[in-house]
């Protein structure tokens, strides 16, 4: 894949997401915050790609995973109006449907194609498969890094917002009350991700995002958590217990070790 076909796929990405504004406000604020999220996604992609001295053919190909990581989400909401995959469909799958269907990626050559359609479909799933190939691995590790870096910021301003300025999908449903599930927190304490499932309280959806940080997969990625100071914004946040600022501390040790010399 070449600049040109690059640019080309911008554009059609660009081109896609205007199809799915409408007349209504809401509706629309929710459409933008995922181009948004894609544009931001795309810039850490980037500093990754960067980070691990990709070659610039793998740079535009990691650049094309982080621009179509989301691509599911704009028909997920005309269909459903939600972002809860739980209630509606796997997003991740429907994005490499939509690939697929709109013939996006025609053209390129087949491991590039598979590469991609694969990175998207897979770029949401609760633990990377075994079994996945070398190259594989790497973009899927890339996109998920790049994409928490991004929901960390999206949440973080969510929770700052007045509740009528918010995006409204963003929080999922969840209630927001002032408490966090005792199995949710010492999921944190094990050091261990929490599943999406488990989830009861908005308060428990911070939580979540806090274990991602258990799951970074490059130093470059805990170095910008640490930086950004997401992981202080988000407990800031969240109503605390001496159990809750436990496993706080817990999050806070995984983005503060020692990162080996290797990945
Ligand atoms: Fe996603």
């Amino acid at each position: 894949m070449d600049d040109a076909r690059l640019a080309n796929l911008r554009q059609w990405f660009f081109d896609y997401c205007r199809t799915f504004y409408t007349e209504n406000e809401e509706e629309s604020r929710n459409i933008r915050l995922k181009e948004e999220h894609t544009a931001r996604v795309c810039a850490a992609m980037e500093i990754l790609a960067d980070s691990v001295a990709l070659s610039p053919a793998d740079r535009r190909l990691a650049a094309v995973i982080a621009l179509f990581h989301d691509v599911g989400r704009f028909e997920q909401y005309r269909r459903y109006r939600t972002f809860k995959d739980s209630t509606s469909v796997n997003h991740a799958a429907l994005g490499a449907r939509v690939l697929a269907e709109e013939g996006v990626l025609a053209g390129l050559p087949e491991e590039e194609r598979r590469l991609i359609t694969s990175s998207v479909g897979l770029h949401n799933v609760f633990r990377v498969p075994a079994g996945l190939g070398e190259r594989h691995r790497l973009f899927l590790r890339l996109i998920r890094d790049a994409d928490k870096l991004d929901i960390w910021r999206v949440f973080i301003e969510f929770y700052g917002q007045p509740a009528g300025e918010r995006a409204s999908a963003v929080s999922l449903g969840f209630p927001d009350i002032p408490e966090c599930t005792p199995a949710v927190v010492a999921t944190l304490l094990r050091g261990e991700m929490v599943d999406l499932a488990t989830l009861r309280t908005l308060n428990d959806f911070k939580l979540l995002q806090l274990s991602w940080v258990f799951d970074l997969n490059f130093p470059r990625s805990r170095q910008m958590v640490r930086e950004l100071g997401y992981v202080e914004r988000l407990a800031d946040t969240i109503p605390r217990s001496p159990d809750v600022d436990r496993a706080i501390g817990v999050v806070r040790d995984a983005l503060f070790r020692v990162d080996p010399a290797t990945f």
